[in-house]
């Protein structure tokens, strides 16, 4: 909505507010050099168009992340769309029939690409564990597939939910590690402006595992605020990387949100004192 606003000066107000202007006194507070009332009239309001409305499309949306994801969203009045191979909210809650299910694997053919369609922006949650070939697949390979996708597509920003740096336990699961920074690389490749990439250490939260409800929090709160002491000890070669503090989902939630629309949140990597720092930010 705009307005239009006129204004008439009298030719003894112009000389006097071009002799203020010459003098160095713009924006006086004087009112004896005020001779005749500013005249404001209102012009007819102009029909401007609605903000176009954000469109996210959470990969993974049912997964455990996934979920806290697509609720954070929907609090936040945006559209959300979920995709994932089963297809299916895994919450039987109020607020998971507000989101667009759709069904596709990551991993096969082209038909899921459907779901990118009006998408501004997209956040991934789809990794996992198994065989080194399976891990690499599902945080590498998958993920590959949606970050060229979506950059084809012209989708301005792409949110990856990846995992912080466990270093020796990296040589464990080589699969998930080497998937997981492979994405990354491809994340900057295509959105060089547009790409977060989020690096949580453990993430604490309540688990759905069919019809029960893992309150994982009980292990993982008291965690957090032990080993946010820790932080020095992070940069000790071997163990440190093991004292990465855990992090609430709802954090993680907040800040792949915001990650993913608000237009001045720094494109980079963000580790879990960094994921801690956002979500504690009231200005999104
Ligand atoms: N949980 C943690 O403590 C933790 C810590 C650090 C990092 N992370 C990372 O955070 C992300 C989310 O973790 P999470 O615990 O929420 O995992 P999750 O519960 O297992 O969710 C994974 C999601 O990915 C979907 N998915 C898997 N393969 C797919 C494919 N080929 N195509 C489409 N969708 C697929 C799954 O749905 P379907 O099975 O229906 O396809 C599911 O919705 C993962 O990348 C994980 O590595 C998690």
């Amino acid at each position: 909505m705009s307005r239009l606003i006129h204004s008439r000066l009298s030719p003894s107000r112009f000389f006097n507010t071009l002799g203020s202007i010459r003098r160095g006194r713009y924006l006086s507070t004087e009112s004896n050099k005020i001779d005749e009332p500013l005249k404001v009239e209102e012009a007819e309001p102009v029909n401007a168009p609605p903000p176009p409305v954000e469109k996210l499309l959470v990969l993974g949306g049912n997964g455990f992340v996934g979920s806290h994801i697509c609720k954070e969203a929907l609090d936040r009045g945006l559209s959300v769309a979920s995709l994932s191979r089963s297809g299916k909210s895994s919450i039987q809650e109020p607020w998971a029939s507000k989101v667009n299910w759709h069904q596709g694997d990551l991993l096969s053919g082209d038909s899921w690409k459907e779901a990118l369609g009006g998408v501004t922006s997209v956040i991934s949650c789809v990794g996992g564990f198994g065989s080194n070939t399976y891990m690499y697949k599902i945080n590498g390979t998958a993920n590959i597939n949606a970050v060229r996708a979506a950059a084809e597509k012209g989708i301005k920003r792409f949110v990856y939910i990846s995992a912080s740096d466990f270093g020796v336990v990296n040589y464990l699961l080589q699969g998930y590690y080497d998937g997981k920074r492979a994405t990354e690389t491809e994340l900057l490749t295509r959105f060089p402006y547009g790409h977060v990439i989020l690096r949580p250490g453990f993430i604490y939260g309540t688990r759905r595992v069919g019809s029960m409800k893992l309150p994982l929090g009980v292990i993982g709160s008291p965690l957090e605020m032990i080993m946010q002491y820790a932080k020095p000890l992070n940069q000790v070669p071997v163990v440190g990387p093991l004292l990465t503090p855990p992090v609430d989902v709802k954090a993680v939630a907040k800040v792949a949100v915001r990650g993913a629309t608000d237009p001045v949140f720094p494109p980079g990597i963000v580790d879990v004192y960094g994921l801690r720092r956002y979500s504690k930010q009231k200005t999104f």
